[in-house]
Formats: structure tokens, C-alpha cells, sequence
């Protein structure tokens, strides 16, 4: 039997690194097209020539007409898009008082309003095809977070988002999933501003997965039409925990920051 990507043309955006690019590879073993985007040029360049990538392109996700543009190129070169993953983002942890206003801003700016900007555009290219549309939140999103301030707000925001794409788009049969993963070794999460005391913790909620198990639970989540694409159980149980026991949460989230 084909494989359900073989031939399917999928957009991966945040390409160049980390989870987007294990993504990409994920999708490229199955016999997917891909149409690579990023930022950072250089490290786009590198993903798209390992992958074999059909097209690939250099955008900020916050630039609108970019964003358009990048679509209809995708559209042009794909033939179709049957999915769209959008893993760019960026983070930067600290105190919230310690964040300038402008950094808080800009992670405001590429991870929620890029995220409108992506799926926007992209949604009548889904509807055509009956595709996937798979933002990705955080575990940050389920319960606010000292020094994800805005991160964790944005994340939130994406979750929510993504509810109401799931409900609006359920007539024309376009997936809407969501990823929520706790963290992942990539250079986001390992580079100075993506460490906090809360994932120095030697707390089991302050596990690090890899980007290639999350890579796994996006196709996995693909395939089977996942809204909660899930990366391992403690994020299920601390999206549990958030939901139905707040309090609780609240208090296991100090408790875990103050070490
Ligand atoms: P990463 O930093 O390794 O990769 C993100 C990619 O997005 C980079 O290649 C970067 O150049 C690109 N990017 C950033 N801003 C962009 C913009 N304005 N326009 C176009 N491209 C842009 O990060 P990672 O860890 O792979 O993150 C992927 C997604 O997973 C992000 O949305 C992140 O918030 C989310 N996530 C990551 C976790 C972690 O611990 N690493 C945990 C939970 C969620």
C-alpha cells in the first residue's frame, strides 16, 4: 500500500533547526515535498539541499505579503499543499520585569501574529485538499509560567486558536492539530535565553525530550487527524492537572521554580 505522504506536498516553516527541520526529515522518509521556510538563510540552504526539498524559502513569518507570496510559490511548486506545519518561533526567558518591553513584544509579533499570518493564508490552499494546518503551542500554555512571560502567553493564545480553527473548519474537513510539547533539545531550548530554573529543575515535569520524538508525534498526529498532538505523558498530565486541578498546578509550578 502507498504511504499516505508519498507524493503529498507539505510546508514546513522553522525549517532550518530543531524540531521543523526533524519534521521536514520525518516527512521526507515518508516520500513527502516539501516546501522549506526560514529566516536564517544559511541553515535553510543546508536543510533544503539534505532534504531534497522541491522549494524552499527565506521569509520572516510576520511579513504578510512574504507570507503570500511563500504560499502561492509553495502552491505553484508543490502542485498542492496537503499539509502545513509551522514550528518557526522564538523564545526568550526571564523574568518578566527583566525582559525589555521590545523583546516581549517581538516574541509577541513572530510566534501569535506569524501564526495568524501563516494559517490565513494558507487555509483556502487546506480546504482544497482537505489538509493538515499543525501550530505548535507548549506546555507553557496550559498554566503561566515564571519566566515564559510572553512566550507562554503566546503559547496559550496558539491553543486557543487553534479550538476555534478546529471548530470553524470542521465542515470543509481540514485538520487542525496542535502540538503542546514540554522541552525539547534544540538550539531554542539550549541556547542562553531558552534555559530558566524551571527546566533546570530536577523535577520529572522538567523532562527534556528529543526533536525527533516530537518529529514522530506530529506525523503519527498527521496521519491519524490528531487535534492534541501529544509528546510523551507528562505533558498530558500537566494539561490535566491545569484543566481540572489549577490550584494544584499553580502550586507545583512554584514549587518546582523556587527548587
Ligand atoms: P529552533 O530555534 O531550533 O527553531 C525555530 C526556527 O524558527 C529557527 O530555524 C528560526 O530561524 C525560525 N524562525 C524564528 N523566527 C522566525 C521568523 N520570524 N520567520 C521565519 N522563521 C523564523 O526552535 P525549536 O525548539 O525547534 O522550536 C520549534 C517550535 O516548537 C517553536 O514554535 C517552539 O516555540 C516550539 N516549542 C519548542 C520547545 C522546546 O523546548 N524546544 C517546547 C515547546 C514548544
Amino acid at each position: 500500500m502507498a504511504d499516505a505522504f508519498s507524493g503529498k506536498g507539505y510546508v514546513v516553516t522553522g525549517a532550518a533547526s530543531g524540531i521543523g527541520l526533524a519534521i521536514a526529515r520525518a516527512l521526507q522518509k515518508r516520500g513527502a515535498r516539501l516546501s522549506l521556510w526560514d529566516q536564517n538563510a544559511q541553515g535553510l540552504a543546508a536543510a533544503a539541499t539534505q532534504l531534497n526539498a522541491v522549494h524552499s524559502l527565506t521569509l520572516d513569518v510576520t511579513d504578510v505579503h512574504a507570507v503570500q507570496a511563500g504560499v502561492a510559490e509553495a502552491v505553484d511548486k508543490l502542485g498542492a499543499i496537503h499539509g502545513v506545519i509551522h514550528a518557526a518561533g522564538i523564545l526568550h526567558t526571564g523574568l518578566f520585569e527583566d525582559v525589555p518591553l521590545k523583546i516581549h513584544r517581538r516574541i509577541l509579533e513572530v510566534n501569535l501574529l506569524g501564526t495568524f499570518a501563516v494559517a490565513h493564508i494558507a487555509v483556502p490552499h487546506l480546504k482544497a485538499r482537505r489538509g493538515s494546518l499543525v501550530l505548535f503551542g507548549s506546555a507553557a500554555a496550559f498554566y503561566g509560567s515564571p519566566e515564559y512571560s510572553s512566550y507562554g502567553a503566546t503559547k496559550a493564545a496558539i491553543l486557543n486558536l487553534a479550538q476555534t480553527l478546529r471548530i470553524e473548519f470542521a465542515a470543509s474537513q481540514v485538520h487542525v492539530g496542535v502540538v503542546n510539547p514540554l522541552f525539547v533539545s534544540t538550539p531554542m531550548f539550549n541556547a542562553p535565553h531558552g534555559q530558566s530554573r524551571l527546566s533546570a529543575s530536577k523535577s520529572p515535569f522538567a523532562h527534556v525530550y528529543t526533536a525527533e520524538q516530537v518529529a514522530e508525534a506530529v506525523v503519527r498526529g498527521i496521519e491519524r487527524r490528531q487535534f492534541m498532538i501529544w509528546v510523551g505523558l507528562r505533558p498530558r498530565l500537566i494539561f490535566w492537572l491545569s484543566r481540572y486541578a489549577s490550584l494544584i498546578s499553580g502550586a507545583i509550578m512554584a514549587r518546582t521554580w523556587r527548587g
